[in-house]
């Protein structure tokens, strides 16, 4: 017998831990850009996972590499070697253009090995006296929910309550380069800046046309290492493989995660020079799962996909075409304030309607017609679809969310 809908929501309601709120749809299948619920019907996913399923759901090619893979080996560990890993490391340092990969699995971690990177390269090679690095964050970051994530973050829904906070970090306004250049100026200790080319769940926040650059110009000038967290803005979201790219600029430090391996299971990467990476020896770092076999053979796939279906080409097309479908839509509402992003990495702002509603009461309109997508920080709703969605499905989704919107009460 099937179950309701509500039979797997009071499930997870009442075994799981209270610490999401999702939008009450259940899926059971996913292809490409669609998801299916347990009553059958089909959806948009413009959501993607927050960013993990760019290549699409379930994609093929991919699905094939983790079958293939899982019937020989998946799990090594560390102690021992095999044979897919230095053939991963060395695909993704030539894919990107940097020395060494350090393995991981969550994008957190990706976060905290970056962190664990600067602090050690500023006591051996920057000579920063012992236990007074300090790595610089912008306000609004958002890089996951460990300790360190917290304990760099000024959003009071990540941090309050779990104190105390691990010292060695602060912060400075996003997108003011005159704020970063005080903050290098002031303290000589300071070993690393860590930020996102574009914020993600700040809302899909986009600085100013120059703000890489000049952050990269500042933090060679200042012997600064330049963390980016791309873990949400990389491999082919915002229409570049990298969202640093929008400005050619290449950081010290570079963070991947999520659709690394195409939403099949957790792979995060950080990726740098020798002189960074090998200030790290046995011992002093590592993960039970990270770079194991399965995880090698899966990423591998997920980044071929990327080049041979050109999605960062796609995503900067589509995105033009959801953008102009957007602004058409402010012309017709003034529900929408704001429609922003880069490539398909995009978000409105939702102004306050009916009796009280928000965001989240427009993105249960949206399932209701057929398109999944979720709002944060109460207001604002990303639009982040798979990277593999045509014009003509483009326009349909645009279609659903214009009707939704247009009859709102
Ligand atoms: C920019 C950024 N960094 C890091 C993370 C953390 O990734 P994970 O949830 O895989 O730990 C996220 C997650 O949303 C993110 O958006």
């Amino acid at each position: 017998m099937k179950e309701q809908a509500s039979y797997y929501i009071e499930l997870e309601h009442h075994y799981g831990a209270h610490n999401y709120h999702p939008i009450p749809v259940v899926i059971e299948k996913a292809a490409g850009i669609h998801v299916w619920d347990t009553d059958g019907n089909c959806y948009f996913d413009f959501l993607s996972a927050y960013s993990a399923v760019n290549q699409g759901h379930c994609h093929p090619k991919i699905v094939q590499a983790m079958i293939d893979q899982a019937q020989k080996v998946t799990l090594t560990s560390r102690a021992f070697h095999n044979n897919l890993l230095g053939e991963y490391e060395k695909y993704i340092c030539n894919y990107f253009g940097y020395d060494k990969v350090l393995p991981m699995n969550t994008g957190v971690e990706g976060g905290e090995t970056a962190i664990k990177l600067a602090r050690r390269w500023g006591y051996q090679v920057k000579g920063i006296p012992e236990n007074n690095a300090e790595v610089l964050f912008v306000e609004g970051n958002f890089w996951g929910r460990t300790m360190a994530a917290i304990s760099s973050s000024n959003d009071p829904s990540s941090y309050a309550g779990f104190g105390p906070y691990m010292p060695g970090f602060s912060l400075i306004p996003y997108n003011n380069i005159d704020a970063l250049e005080q903050a290098f100026k002031n303290n000589p200790n300071i070993a690393a800046f860590m930020f996102e080319p574009i914020q993600g769940e700040a809302g899909v926040v986009v600085p100013d046309a120059g703000y890489l650059q000049k952050v990269r110009a500042l933090c060679s000038q200042y012997n600064v290492l330049m963390i980016a967290d791309e873990v949400q803005t990389g491999l082919c979201r915002t229409g570049k493989l990298l969202a640093c790219d929008h400005e050619q600029i290449k950081p010290d430090l570079l963070i991947l995660g999520k659709a690394l391996s195409g939403g099949l299971l957790p792979v995060s990467a950080v990726l740098a020079s020798d002189e960074i990476m090998l200030t790290i020896q046995p011992g002093e770092h590592g993960s039970t799962y990270g770079g194991n076999p399965l995880a090698c053979a899966v990423a591998i796939a997920a980044l071929e996909v990327l080049k041979d279906e050109k999605l960062a080409e796609n995503a900067e097309k589509m995105g033009e075409i959801f953008r102009y479908r957007m602004q058409q839509l402010m012309q017709k509402t003034n529900l929408v304030s704001t429609v922003r992003g880069k490539g398909l990495l995009n978000a409105i702002i939702i102004q306050p309607f009916g009796d009280n509603k928000t965001a989240w009461d427009v993105c249960l309109k949206l399932k209701e017609h057929g398109l999944l997508a979720k709002q944060t920080h109460g207001d604002i709703i990303r639009f982040a679809p798979p990277l593999v969605i045509n014009e003509s499905q483009m326009h349909q989704a645009c279609d659903i969310i214009e009707q939704t919107l247009l009859n709102l009460h």
